[in-house]
């Protein structure tokens, strides 16, 4: 068993936000009739939830046969096999002994997309979700930001550390993500914008738009922040920002010359897959930067 697979599904399941947020979106569309697809089921947080609030029956669907496996000793030891029915295959190709009238799924990256969640989900439910069925999550937004640090992350390589330069590090600064779990939140320098929305139909990042990032507030330029929000159900959100004790998402953060910029100052930003880098490893992913000063139109 690769330990690494199971360091993965042991900070899933302590993320406490996380598996409270799905608890209250579970209780809102599961009743003792209900049949449910745990579509990504992994170690079977999401199933016991379902379980927990009645479920009639679980569909518990799993890729990856090592975490399978250990799903099926799960269920076994806790006598599960009248209740779920695990399938271990990739979402895409399944199709279940009766419809679902909920699927429920976890597959978001740090970013949002970068899983492939909206896609799978596309294909899972053509197949497999009763028609009026719900979805948890109903909606993913991705969303950047431009921000200037408190004396953390990236912030970090200023002209004042400690009465110390460390500027001349940012000379040593590559186009590419860092993931940081904050540890105090950084100055918004304008409005967070959207990237992509699953609500308007975008699946993922390949055909994301330029976007124009409008500041309102003047300061030092660090940063373009990413993060998703998800709404489980009507009302009940998670997020990876702000950072929480716990949370088992980073922020990305795209790392720019740190620049002094004045409110009506426009950033333009556009995410740019590397020749030759996967889709799905979105940390290689550059940001396409152009800060458009208000004095200079
Ligand atoms: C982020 S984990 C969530 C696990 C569990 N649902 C939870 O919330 O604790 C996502 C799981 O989905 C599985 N997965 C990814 N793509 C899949 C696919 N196309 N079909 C089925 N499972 C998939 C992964 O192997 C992983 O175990």
């Amino acid at each position: 068993m690769d330990q690494r697979h199971l360091l993965m599904h042991q900070a899933m399941l302590g993320d406490r936000r996380r598996v409270e947020s799905y608890d209250q979106a579970l209780a809102a569309v599961i009743d003792e009739n209900t049949v449910v697809a745990d579509v990504g089921a992994g170690t079977l947080a999401l199933t016991a939830l379902a379980l927990r609030h009645g479920a009639a029956h679980v569909y518990a669907v799993e890729a990856d046969p090592q975490i399978a496996a250990v799903a099926d000793r799960i269920i076994k030891a806790n006598g599960w096999q009248d209740r779920v029915t695990l399938i271990a295959g990739d979402a895409r190709l399944v199709r279940l002994p009766q419809q679902a009238d909920v699927t429920v799924c976890e597959l978001m990256g740090n970013l949002g997309p970068e899983e492939d969640m909206a896609r799978i989900l596309r294909v899972f439910n053509r197949r497999n979700l009763r028609p009026g069925g719900a979805v948890v999550p109903e909606r993913v937004v991705t969303w950047l930001a431009p921000v200037q640090f408190d004396a953390e992350g990236w912030g970090i390589w200023s002209e004042d550390f400690l009465g110390m330069r460390l500027d001349v590090v940012q000379e040593l600064i590559e186009p590419t993500a860092h993931l940081h779990f904050l540890t105090r939140q950084p100055t918004l320098l304008g409005e967070p914008a959207v990237l992509v929305d699953t609500g308007r139909g975008d699946t993922g990042l390949r055909n994301a738009r330029p976007l124009a990032l409008p500041l309102h507030t003047a300061g030092t330029l660090h940063a373009v922040l990413g993060y998703f929000t998800a709404t489980l159900a009507p009302g009940i959100e998670l997020s990876n920002m702000p950072s929480y004790l716990g949370c088992n998402w980073a922020v990305f953060v795209w790392p720019l010359r740190h620049t002094p910029v004045a409110a009506g100052d426009t950033v333009h930003v556009r995410p740019r897959r590397p020749e030759g880098s996967a889709a799905r490893d979105v940390t290689r992913w550059r940001l396409d930067c152009h800060l458009d000063r208000v004095g200079e139109r």
